[in-house]
């Protein structure tokens, strides 16, 4: 069965009577006249949508806990959409505990992830009753035992493992090669659990989890990382006799950007884990875990897009195009950074036949500063409102103020209604933590 991840638009678009991109009932030129441009508008019926397919795709399998990436997407509305869906959240930062937290999630169904969790981030995770942490390193085993020694507590962990598998999708988002930040090399796992047996005792190790990559479209280094997953712990039980009883297989589903993209469905990639399990269980005589899946893009990458308006205007002799809009790489860092392609359509045009090749650029100050390159588009003029579909997973998260440009807003719709769920920056919030020191006054 198809998901909404293999679509390029969110469920609810369509053309409306006024000849406008209409998603979630709300129109999107009256959205941008409302709340202003660059806006994130989120289509809660696709999240849901996609949150139901995973459940739904994954019944088959009673031990099965989801999470959600949130670093693809955190607000504290998401927190609640989530919990009310029944998911859990895989957080990697205290910004992300401290947002899940605010939005009263239920932290029991939380998960820390990271290479690199300081002191006072695993303090707070403790302090804030963390269900899982998932532990990266010698050095993060040696202070999360510490910190629960003083506070008396025992913690859940998993041992993140690089488990040796590629990915076919961008160098910078693989991540279970064996060159990789992340995570211990099998090679180093009898010592940390020596190191957990022996002398971490407040440590109580569950379980294995691992994550291969991200935009992956390919089924097989799934079924491969349970295989890997569970040779790993029939040898722990065999060597050390310890039974883990959970896994976590990380995210990775990949969406469909453009008409190129073929990602697979929710179904599919279901299909081969929960088979990949019950067979490998079965080879290994390893009884079947609970499992852990902590998918982000293709929760809410979908479902949301971006709008710009349509400013200035470049023709190269005998060249190019460029159309430039009110945002650009601070609110999209991905074409700047991955080179990521985009579907992108004239809102207020969408049916307009004729149509010309021509380069979306943002707004800051860099030549690589483009969002779309050479795309084609009925002619744009200067108020027009552009639409970059699938924005929905690291726009704004990965958003930053460069230039002193201010972080756009973002609402939520669903039949017919908008709601605000991140505020636009004001000007005095960009400047409230610079001090000008006496001596310059
Ligand atoms: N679990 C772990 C441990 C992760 O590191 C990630 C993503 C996920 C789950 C969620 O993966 P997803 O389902 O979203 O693929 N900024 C990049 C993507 C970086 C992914 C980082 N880790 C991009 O915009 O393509």
């Amino acid at each position: 069965m198809k998901t909404a991840n293999q679509d390029i638009k969110p469920i609810t678009t369509k053309i409306n009577e006024k000849g406008n991109i209409e998603i979630g009932g709300c129109d999107l030129v009256e959205l941008a006249n409302e709340y202003s441009t660059p806006l994130y508008v989120f289509d809660e019926e696709t999240i849901r949508a996609i949150t139901k397919s995973y459940k739904d795709a994954f019944k088959a399998y009673p031990k099965m806990k989801m999470m959600f990436a949130s670093k693809a997407f955190m607000t504290k509305a998401i927190c609640k959409i989530m919990q009310e869906e029944g998911f859990g959240l895989d957080l990697c930062s205290g910004g992300e505990i401290y947002t899940a937290k605010s939005a009263d999630f239920d932290m029991k169904k939380t998960l820390f992830n990271g290479n690199n969790k300081t002191y006072e981030e695993l303090c707070m995770a403790l302090d804030y009753g963390i269900g899982t942490i998932s532990v990266d390193n010698f050095f993060e085993l040696a202070i999360l035992d510490n910190i629960a020694k003083s506070q008396n507590k025992t913690v859940r962990i998993l041992l993140r493992i690089t488990p040796g598998i590629e990915c076919h999708t961008h160098e910078y988002i693989q991540t279970g090669h064996l060159d990789s930040k992340f995570g211990f090399d099998l090679t180093q796992v009898d010592n940390a659990i020596e190191l957990i047996k022996e002398e971490y005792t407040n440590l109580q190790l569950i379980g294995l989890h691992a994550h291969i990559g991200s935009q992956i479209f390919e089924k097989k280094v799934f079924y491969d990382e349970v295989d890997v997953i569970f040779k790993e712990i029939k040898r722990i039980k065999d060597k050390h006799n310890i039974t883990l009883s959970e896994i976590n297989l990380g995210g990775g589903l990949g969406i469909k950007y453009t008409e190129n993209d073929k990602p697979i469905s929710i179904y599919e990639i279901a299909e081969t884990i929960i088979e990949s399990i019950e067979e490998h269980s079965k080879k290994y005589n390893v009884e079947e875990p609970y499992l852990f899946i902590e998918p982000g893009r293709s929760i809410v990458g979908t479902a949301g897009v971006t709008i710009y308006t349509a400013g200035s205007s470049k023709q190269v002799p005998n060249g190019r195009r460029y159309q430039a809009v009110d945002g650009g790489m601070a609110d999209n860092a991905r074409p700047s950074l991955y080179q990521a392609k985009y579907t992108v359509e004239v809102a207020n045009k969408p049916k307009e036949e004729e149509k010309e090749i021509v380069t979306i650029a943002g707004r800051f100050c860099e030549s690589g500063d483009i969002l779309a390159k050479d795309v084609n588009l009925p002619i744009i003029e200067e108020g027009d409102i552009i639409c970059f579909y699938d924005t929905g997973a690291y726009g704004y998260s990965m958003s930053s103020n460069y230039n002193r440009v201010l972080k756009p807003a973002a609402v939520l719709v669903n039949n017919g209604k908008s709601d605000i769920i991140i505020n636009r920056q004001t000007y005095e919030q960009l400047c409230e933590n610079d001090i000008i020191p006496e001596r310059l006054n």
